[in-house]
């Protein structure tokens, strides 16, 4: 079949990326606000950008009324966020911290997500989730304004903290241990299944 995206509304769109571009990995992302309130969210259009300097980036998009997450008012306000990877016994908190509170309610504390400070950057960290990369905003793309708007962030990676378990006997992150989810489409999760070898040509 073949499809002209003009012709489907943002919904149908909408299902037709999360249904399609598979697995996506989630950035479980903490902020504060000005008056120093912690706010956690999870975002899975998410990814790495490259590693010189060292970026990520992830999507908040606006809600149906066209307004802004807390996550990326936070982050335009202070330029700061921690992103989390998400492991699958942490999944249930992951999913809880995605429902929308007052953003003068902090997810950590509703959820009893557990923080610890960060080295280099205000908004907290989980001490408990397999990796986390302390980022500054390094730019926001606005991709369009209003219901369901796009915006891309962009964050420079100023600190990264892993858990002892997941790495490999080279001191990096072995794959094979992290046990990693991803978003699935709908409500559906992919936890990480099997690796192959396939070498590069030269
Ligand atoms: C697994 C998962 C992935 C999500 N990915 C996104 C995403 O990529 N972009 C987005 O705007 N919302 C996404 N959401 C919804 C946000 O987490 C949700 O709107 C949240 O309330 C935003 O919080 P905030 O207003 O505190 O920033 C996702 C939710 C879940 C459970």
């Amino acid at each position: 079949m073949q499809l002209d995206p003009d012709s489907l509304n943002a919904r149908d769109m909408y299902q037709w990326m999360t249904h399609s571009v598979l697995p996506r990995p989630i950035a479980w992302v903490s902020t504060v606000n000005n008056a120093g309130v912690s706010n956690l969210a999870p975002f899975s259009f998410f990814n790495a950008v490259c590693a010189r300097p060292p970026t990520l980036m992830f999507c908040p998009a606006n809600d149906r009324f066209g307004r802004k997450k807390d996550t990326l008012m936070n982050i335009e306000a202070n330029g700061e966020f921690v992103l989390h990877l998400v492991s699958f016994p942490l999944a249930e908190a992951m999913n809880a911290t995605a429902a929308s509170l007052p953003s003068g309610e902090s997810e950590f504390e509703r959820f009893h997500v557990p923080s610890v400070p960060s080295a280099l950057v205000r908004p907290p960290r989980i001490p408990t989730a397999p990796v986390a990369f302390e980022c500054r905003l390094d730019r926001i793309v606005r991709i369009s304004d209003g219901p369901i708007g796009g915006n891309a962030v962009f964050g420079r990676i100023v600190q990264i903290h892993a858990q002892d378990a997941i790495l490999g006997p080279d001191g990096r992150p072995d794959p094979s241990r992290i046990d990693l989810i991803s978003r699935g489409g709908g409500d559906y999760y992919f936890r990480l299944g099997d690796r192959f070898p396939m070498p590069r040509p030269e």
